[in-house]
């Protein structure tokens, strides 16, 4: 059965997560990342119920804000944020600087931002890589979390078959969710299947695929037919594939339209469905073939 905006999917957890959120990942440049503020609470106003956000956006606080302003009750929003790979040392602490920040006393879904710990960030940007530490370890600490009862749920993020095989090995808890790159470019089949079969609900970031994939003549056709904008024609082929996602949206007016979808036909989600060919438009290699730090090979993309 399609998803539609206002559905919840039930987490291996127990509880059940909103499977649409606004994004708060803002750049660490001028007021952007206060701005975060404004916006979180345009979202919640439209009727947004789940927030995507990181320690390592910076933008926690700004979130914590918007909810209180908005007057809604603390149970009724959901929110994810993340272990950065640079707390990997240190998960406890980290968890809590997050409570903290977004000044609530539990968190619904905490993941592990990505599989690779780092170390030291220069001031050129260079990664130091911590090999001291494992994901598996960093895994043992979140299901310490979880049993403290202060995170609803955890999961982790960016993992591959590769390294969920690696993890599911020791972990007593299988995480409840994994958020990927997901869209037209890179459907993400087989790892879609593979936490399926393992309950492990999968989450789509950057589910637009940016302009690169709104300007695609396929994407423009269909949503020139159906009068919807290309960003709604895309939401849309996710939720019709049952996949949970995190648009992000600061403008009021385009918060609302994502949350206005249009219904798309079989025929339509199979052209669709044909554009994908594995290309990562958000969090792809750099000149020396590194993501963050990680081979792809390492990261098992
Ligand atoms: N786990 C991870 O490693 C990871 C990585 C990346 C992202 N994320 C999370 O996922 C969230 C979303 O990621 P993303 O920003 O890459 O996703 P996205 O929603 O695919 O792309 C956002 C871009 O699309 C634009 N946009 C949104 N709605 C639109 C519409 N209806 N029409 C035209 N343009 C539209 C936005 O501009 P406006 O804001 O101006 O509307 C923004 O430039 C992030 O904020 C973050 O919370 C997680």
């Amino acid at each position: 059965m399609p998803f539609t905006v206002k559905d919840k999917v039930l987490l291996s957890s127990g509880i059940e997560m909103p499977v649409i959120a606004n994004g708060s990942w803002a750049p660490p440049t001028g007021n952007a990342r206060a701005e975060v503020r404004d916006w979180t609470l345009t979202a919640l106003k439209a009727g947004y119920r789940h927030i995507d956000t990181a320690l390592g956006y910076g933008t926690e606080k700004s979130v914590g804000l918007a909810i209180k302003e908005s007057g809604l009750k603390r149970e009724d929003v959901f929110i994810t944020t993340k272990l950065p790979y640079t707390d990997h040392s240190r998960v406890q602490d980290s968890f809590n600087e997050s409570l903290t920040n977004l000044g609530v006393d539990y968190i619904d879904l905490y993941l592990v931002h990505w599989p690779q710990c780092i170390a030291s960030e220069d001031a050129d940007g260079t990664l130091k890589l911590a090999s001291s530490i494992t994901f598996v370890e960093v895994w043992a600490q979140m299901e310490k979390i979880f049993e403290g009862k202060k995170a609803k749920a955890i999961g982790v993020s960016n993992f591959s078959i590769k390294n969920l095989e690696i993890l599911l090995k020791s972990a007593k808890i299988v995480p409840a969710v994994n958020q990927v790159e997901l869209h037209p470019y890179l459907a993400q089949n087989e790892l879609k299947q593979y936490c399926k079969d393992k309950g492990i609900i999968i989450e789509a970031y950057t589910p637009s695929g940016y302009s690169k994939v709104r300007s695609d003549p396929v994407i423009q056709n269909i949503a020139k037919k159906l009068e919807a904008t290309p960003n709604q024609v895309i939401l849309a082929w996710h939720l019709f594939k049952e996949t949970v996602i995190v648009p992000k949206s600061a403008n009021e007016e385009r918060q609302r339209e994502n949350l206005n979808l249009p219904v798309l036909s079989k025929e339509d989600v199979e052209q669709i469905d044909a554009l994908d060919h594995g290309e990562r438009i958000c969090n792809k290699p750099d000149q020396n073939g590194l993501v963050w730090g990680w081979t792809m090979e390492q990261l098992g993309w």
